[in-house]
């Protein structure tokens, strides 16, 4: 109703799907807790509901797209293999779209048994263009595009656009060489930023 063309169920960066998913942070005795396929039950669930939200509602073609992250690092914790297991419920959906949330796109998993290429390049395999998936994390150059769409459909990009907001059109209009290519940290106190955003970024590239 408030006139939006989609939703993305943000089942990533410990917000409350993947606390659901999380054996760190589910410790319910109930049915929302348990084993993995157990903790999946309120994934599903929100799914299910907001598919059939969407039936009653939408007027139109509404897309319905799932971020999620691929690996906790507590112990216990979501390990990169449930998260391949999460992939096989989410397929049972006609997702329009599934992100991975990752500070960098070519991220190795750190569990043992799959180090031989990215995660994103794993679960796009998984995926087999069943539903597209998102890649995102530290692109910033036309040579990262060309690396993410080697393992997922579509490029999310985020920090370089705080930075550069003429960054896509400079992509299609081959300007490469006016892309911002400077350290993030070096850019805060020059970029036009209102307080509370500068404050928090300079926070964030001091670390
Ligand atoms: C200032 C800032 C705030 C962010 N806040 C969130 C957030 O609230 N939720 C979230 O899922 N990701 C958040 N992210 C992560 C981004 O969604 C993205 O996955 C990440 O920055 C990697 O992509 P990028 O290198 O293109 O920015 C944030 C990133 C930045 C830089």
């Amino acid at each position: 109703m408030a006139g939006f063309d989609g939703v993305e169920l943000h089942g990533a960066n410990t917000y409350l799907l993947q606390q659901f998913f999380s054996p760190h942070s589910n410790r319910r005795t109930d049915k929302w807790g348990g084993d993995r396929t157990q903790r999946a039950t309120f994934i599903r669930r929100v799914i299910q509901r907001t598919f059939a939200t969407v039936k009653e509602t939408a007027d139109r073609p509404f897309i319905v797209g799932y971020r999620l992250s691929p690996e906790e690092f507590e112990t216990p914790g979501i390990r990169f293999d449930d998260t391949l297991y999460l992939l096989t419920q989410l397929q049972e959906f006609l997702l329009d779209y599934i992100q991975v949330s990752l500070g960098n796109y070519d991220r190795v998993a750190r569990e043992n048994g799959y180090q031989d290429k990215s995660m994103m390049a794993y679960m796009y395999e998984a995926l087999n263009g069943q539903i597209p998936l998102v890649g995102v994390g530290g692109v910033r150059t036309r040579q990262d595009v060309a690396n993410v769409l080697q393992e997922a459909d579509l490029v999310a990009v985020g920090q370089q656009l705080l930075f550069d907001p003429k960054w896509a059109v400079k992509l299609a209009l081959h300007q490469d060489k006016q892309m911002v290519t400077a350290d993030f940290g070096s850019l805060v106190m020059t970029g036009d930023f209102t307080l509370p955003l500068r404050d928090f970024l300079a926070r964030r590239y001091s670390k």
